[in-house]
Order: C-alpha cells, then sequence, then structure tokens
C-alpha cells in the first residue's frame, strides 16, 4: 500500500484530560457582568414576560437578587432604571434620588467589592424613549452630552463603579470624561457602548426597561448591521476620547466585528450578549428544542473565541452554575 501523509489532528482529542490540556479559550465565571432591571415601587418582582427567568426588581427585592450573584462569584453587575415618571429630559437620569443611584448605593452598602457598573442613557427616562433630548422628530446631539454627562457623575457620586454610557451620541465619551474628572471622578473608568448597532435583538430588553421610542427609530444614532468598517472608526474615536472598555452590541450576529475591534485596540473588549439572544435560546429551550446549558456555554465560549475579554449576558447565573459542574 502507497504511505499517505496526512496530519492526525484527532490525535489530541483522545481524552478528556488532553482535551482540556490543549483547549484555547476557557471560559469562567469571572467574565461575567449580570444585567438588573430596577423599578420604582414596592414589593415588585415582575418577570419579563419575553426574558424568562429575568425580573423588573423594586429596591426592596433587590437584594435576594445581588445576594445571590456574589455567591455565585459573579464579579459585577450592570444596572438599568425604570422610572416612576417621564419626561422630555429624562430629569430621572440625573436626579440624585434616581432609581440607579438608590440601587447603587444600597448595593455598595452592603458589598463593596462587587463592581458596579451604571447603564448611562436616557431612553428609560425620556416620555419619547430616545436616547437624547429631541426637537420634533430629531435626536440632538451636543443639547444631549450635558444632560449624560451629568447622568454619569451623578452615578459616580451614588458609588458606581464603572460608567457603561449606551447612547451613541457623538462624542458622549469625552464629555462624560471631563465631566467625570471635574467633578474628582478621575479614577472611575468609561465602559463605551463603542460599537452598537442598530438591532431588532433589543426588543425583548425594551420590554424590560420600557425604553421603546415613541415615535420614528435609533437608526440615525445607532449603527447600520451592514457596516464593518463603520465599527473600526466607533472604536477609534472613542480609543481617542479616553475610553478604557469597548463594548460590541448585540454579540451573537457580530462576532466578526467582536475579533475586527479586538485586533484593533489595546483595551479590554466586551461583548452585549443582548436580550433578543437570551428570548430565543430561552424559547427554545423551553419547547425542549435543545440543550440549553451545552447551547449557552458554547455561545458565551465563542464570544470569548471572538475577543471579548468580558461578557455581559442575562446567563450569568446560570453559566456561573453549571462551570461549577452545579
Ligand atoms: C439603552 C440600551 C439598550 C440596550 C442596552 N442599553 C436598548 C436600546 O438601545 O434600545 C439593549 C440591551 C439588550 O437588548 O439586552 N440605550
Ligand atoms: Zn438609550
Amino acid at each position: 500500500m502507497t504511505q499517505l501523509h496526512f496530519r492526525r489532528n484527532r490525535r489530541l482529542r483522545t481524552s478528556n484530560t488532553l482535551r482540556s490540556m490543549v483547549r484555547e479559550t476557557i471560559l469562567t465565571k469571572e467574565d461575567f457582568i449580570y444585567p438588573i432591571f430596577v423599578i420604582e415601587g414596592e414589593n415588585v418582582k415582575n418577570e419579563i414576560s419575553s426574558m424568562p427567568g429575568i425580573y423588573q426588581l423594586s429596591i426592596d427585592r433587590l437584594m435576594d437578587e445581588v445576594d445571590e450573584v456574589v455567591s455565585l462569584g459573579i464579579p459585577s453587575v450592570i444596572l438599568f432604571g425604570i422610572p416612576a415618571t417621564k419626561d422630555s429630559t429624562g430629569t430621572g437620569a440625573y436626579d440624585e434620588q434616581g432609581i440607579v443611584q438608590k440601587a447603587t448605593r444600597l448595593i455598595k452598602e452592603k458589598h463593596p467589592e462587587l463592581v458596579v457598573v451604571a447603564d448611562t442613557c436616557l431612553c428609560e427616562y425620556t416620555d419619547h424613549g430616545h436616547c437624547g433630548v429631541v426637537h420634533g422628530e430629531k435626536v440632538l446631539n451636543d443639547p444631549s452630552l450635558d444632560l449624560l454627562a451629568k447622568t454619569a457623575v451623578s452615578q459616580a457620586e451614588a458609588g458606581a463603579d464603572i460608567i457603561a454610557p449606551s447612547n451613541m451620541m457623538d462624542g458622549f465619551v469625552i464629555a462624560i470624561r471631563q465631566a467625570l474628572d471635574e467633578a474628582g471622578f478621575e479614577d472611575i473608568p468609561i465602559m463605551s457602548y463603542s460599537v452598537k448597532y442598530s438591532s431588532a435583538y433589543y426588543g425583548p430588553f425594551r420590554d424590560a426597561a420600557d425604553s421603546a421610542p415613541q415615535f420614528g427609530d435609533r437608526k440615525t444614532y445607532q449603527m447600520d448591521p451592514a457596516n464593518r468598517m463603520e465599527a473600526l472608526r466607533e472604536a477609534e474615536s472613542d480609543v481617542l476620547e479616553g475610553a478604557d472598555f469597548l463594548i460590541v452590541k448585540p454579540a451573537l450576529s457580530y462576532l466578526d466585528i467582536m475579533r475586527d475591534v479586538k485586533n484593533s485596540v489595546l483595551l479590554p473588549v466586551v461583548a452585549y450578549n443582548v436580550s433578543g439572544e437570551y428570548s430565543m435560546v430561552k424559547a427554545a429551550a423551553q419547547n425542549g428544542w435543545i440543550n440549553e446549558k451545552e447551547i449557552v456555554l458554547e455561545t458565551l465560549t465563542s464570544m470569548k473565541r471572538a475577543g471579548a475579554d468580558l461578557i455581559m449576558t442575562y446567563h450569568a447565573k446560570d453559566a456561573a452554575r453549571w462551570l461549577e459542574g452545579k
């Protein structure tokens, strides 16, 4: 018989131990940031119908959730707020007694070591549901920057460890950096939603945060899903403006972008495994169509493999348990 020359790639897959020795990507619970929705009111624990297992929680019901996150060894949460009332300029976002500010103070008091990330945007607080102030149907850029900067400072004053602006106005990173520095918060990092696409995958989040735009859409400020070079432009400007982390969002349909961004910047990259990605997995799992645990761990691993250093995910609690073999 003639001698065949081929590489025996299967040699490195022959046992569990050997496979684990050559594994290139390791997912750990330290990678996770868990999103929490805090709502004004008392004794509220509303499950979001499109996001099974995820709740709107009032301040008095919040701590059970936070205790669980801490006991699972998840290092960080990101807070979204649903205020009692909304207005045209999103006053609730930068109110000292705002919902996120109150929740942050309470969490940091009990769990000083937990890293609290504050999402900095106006859409949950404006009656029109846009991420900035509007004039007619137009979302105004520069007038929104002052309000976003005020929001960031009030979140930092409440004890937030990281500011995560998600509004996609131009110049928001430098505006917020300058305001934080002036207020004495030069050590608070900015985790910028740098590459944020205008995506249908945010649908369930807008149920959870009650933040759907009341007219039009977010296409004049969020990115076109067809664009790749533009993602690098967004990443570059945020780096120049002083961002400390860059978020790519959504994650699953944009893993190519995640890799591009990872290869072009020297900052930690964060994947946001968004609400619609979560809902699809939960729906299929509830139907018994997929193995939820395996699908979730494979999906989160693929995000790390694509270049994410951290992952914001609604699956964090389950995944942390599964990774511990529970
Ligand atoms: C608000 C914001 C959104 C998300 C995070 N911050 C929604 C949006 O831009 O409409 C989406 C998160 C998710 O879908 O899980 N600016
Ligand atoms: Zn917004």
